[in-house]
């Protein structure tokens, strides 16, 4: 998504070899109407696609989700950092390690929000090394319901995440891809 693009050079920021700051419009100051653009792509993107619920983790998935799940006009469920895997029954839960914060999180989302054979679209803003959507793929599974795609705002195509889960035969689509950064550049995919 051009716009995206442009946006990314105009208001990201490169930290390190690897992270891309977009606090300015998607992680901490929130572009709504842009998200909400965004949004519209994803829903061009998954044209065609039965969609019966939205699906991200906690927390800066949960603004762009949102956007997507309203433009959809489907329910949003965010998974929940911190919880204890499956004490009381009555959570689906996954383990997700975190490549950028060195830390593996335990994800849990309450069983009576994720039905037997729904159609679930993955949301998140970034896609790194693909741990998050792994995780939230076996909750999916978990729940008996099947993943109709990722939509993902972000993807560092650099860390592979997203060509791992399109080579096991995901739709994944991403509205930037990046396939290589530096503090002075960001080269875009296609
Ligand atoms: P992965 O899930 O694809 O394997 O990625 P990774 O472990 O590297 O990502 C961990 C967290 O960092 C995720 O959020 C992810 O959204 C975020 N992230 C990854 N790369 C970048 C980046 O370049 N820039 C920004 N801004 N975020 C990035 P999280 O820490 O689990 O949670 P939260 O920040 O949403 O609370």
């Amino acid at each position: 998504m051009r716009a995206l693009e442009e946006k990314i050079l105009k208001e990201g920021k490169v930290l390190g070899d690897d992270v891309l700051k977009v606090g300015a419009f998607l992680n901490q100051r929130l572009d709504v109407r842009f998200l909400m653009e965004m949004a519209d792509e994803v829903v061009r993107l998954f044209d065609g696609v039965a969609i019966d619920k939205v699906l991200t983790v906690e927390a800066s998935g949960i603004a762009f989700a949102v956007c997507v799940a309203h433009k959809l006009n489907v329910p949003a469920v965010y998974a929940k950092k911190g919880g204890a895997a499956n004490v009381s029954g009555d959570t689906y839960s996954a383990e997700i390690y975190s490549f950028t914060h060195k830390a593996s999180n335990t994800v849990v989302v309450t069983k009576e929000y994720l039905e037997r054979g729904e159609r679930v679209l993955i949301v998140d803003d970034f896609l790194a090394n693909g741990a998050a959507l792994n995780g939230l793929i076996d909750i999916v599974g978990q729940a008996d319901a099947y993943v109709a795609g990722c939509a993902i705002a972000i993807e560092k195509g650099f860390q592979r995440g997203g060509d791992k889960l399109r080579a096991a035969g995901y739709k994944v689509e991403s509205l930037a891809i990046i396939d290589e950064m530096s503090s002075s550049d960001i080269k875009f995919r296609g």
